[in-house]
């Protein structure tokens, strides 16, 4: 059998145990991934048992209570804890979601919690996002126009409006960037740094579908590329794993055919 010789630094190690409260009722065991860059150790899983009637329903609560109770030095990234800003974005039981919005209950046995996958961590579960976020840059994500400004709004018919918001409140312009897909997607993880992934194709799509916006010549041009756009390989991981329920394969699709409909 083939033997893989990880460098030492990559290792996952067994972390601390933190028993469950005395006295506790309901417990449920929660491992999570801890690395910290300035104590020279290498990742290690910390695995804490939480009373489950102490803290809310979400794995969000959970990491809050743990934090709170337990250990004030682990670290992630949360803010409206109703999955709207898109910052609690983590592979929870090996799947990327908002922990706001995944229901302990939902997850049998114990809870299993990484960083999002393939992404340099800046500690525990906080992942750095330069990257996507240099990517998003680059698809220039704001309307663009030549013609003058109307002395009141740019309006849309509700058809125009609904290619942006979907009939069923799921088109592009509910997308979060939470980037769960895009941290889904292998052709990303093996080129993430041409390919632009599924969140920033999706929000290239957006402004291609704006039809108050008069740059899709241009913003098509730009996607001309075979990284950019064509390292999509259909493999739909990114549509599987979108909290929010989008379907940034579609997009991509779309954009596709928006390639071919302007070369006949
Ligand atoms: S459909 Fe395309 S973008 Fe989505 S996971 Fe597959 S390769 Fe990645
Ligand atoms: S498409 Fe879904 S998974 Fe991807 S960034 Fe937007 S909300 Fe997150
Ligand atoms: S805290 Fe905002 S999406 Fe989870």
């Amino acid at each position: 059998m083939v033997q893989f010789a990880l460098p030492k630094n990559s290792k996952i190690t067994k972390g601390k145990k933190h028993p469950a409260p005395e006295g506790a009722k309901k417990t449920k065991a929660f491992k999570v991934y801890r690395w910290n860059p300035d104590d020279g150790q290498t990742p290690r899983m910390d695995e804490f048992e939480i009373d489950l009637t102490k803290c809310g329903p979400m794995v969000l609560d959970a990491l809050i209570h743990i934090k709170e109770t337990v250990d004030p030095t682990l670290t992630f990234r949360r803010s409206c804890r109703e999955g709207v800003c898109g910052s609690c974005a983590m592979n929870i039981d090996g799947m990327n979601t908002l922990a706001c919005t995944k229901a302990t209950a939902d997850v049998s046995g114990e809870v299993c919690i990484n960083p999002l996958p393939h992404m340099p961590v800046m500690k525990d579960l906080v992942p750095d996002l330069s990257v996507p976020y240099a990517q998003l840059a680059t698809i220039e994500p704001w309307m663009k126009t030549e013609s003058p400004a109307p002395s009141r709004e740019r309006l849309q018919s509700h058809d125009d409006a609904n290619l942006l918001n979907g009939e069923d409140g799921k088109g592009p312009a509910a997308c979060i960037l939470c980037f769960c897909c895009s941290t889904a997607c292998p052709s990303y993880w093996w080129n993430g740094d041409r390919f632009l992934g599924p969140a920033v194709l999706l929000q290239a799509y957006r402004w291609l579908a704006d039809t108050r916006d008069e740059a899709t010549g241009e913003r098509l041009d730009q996607l001309e590329d075979p990284f950019r756009l064509y390292r999509c390989h259909t493999i739909m991981n990114c549509t599987n794993t979108c909290p929010k329920g989008l379907n940034p394969a579609k997009a991509i699709a779309e954009i596709k055919k928006m390639m071919v409909a302007r070369q006949a």
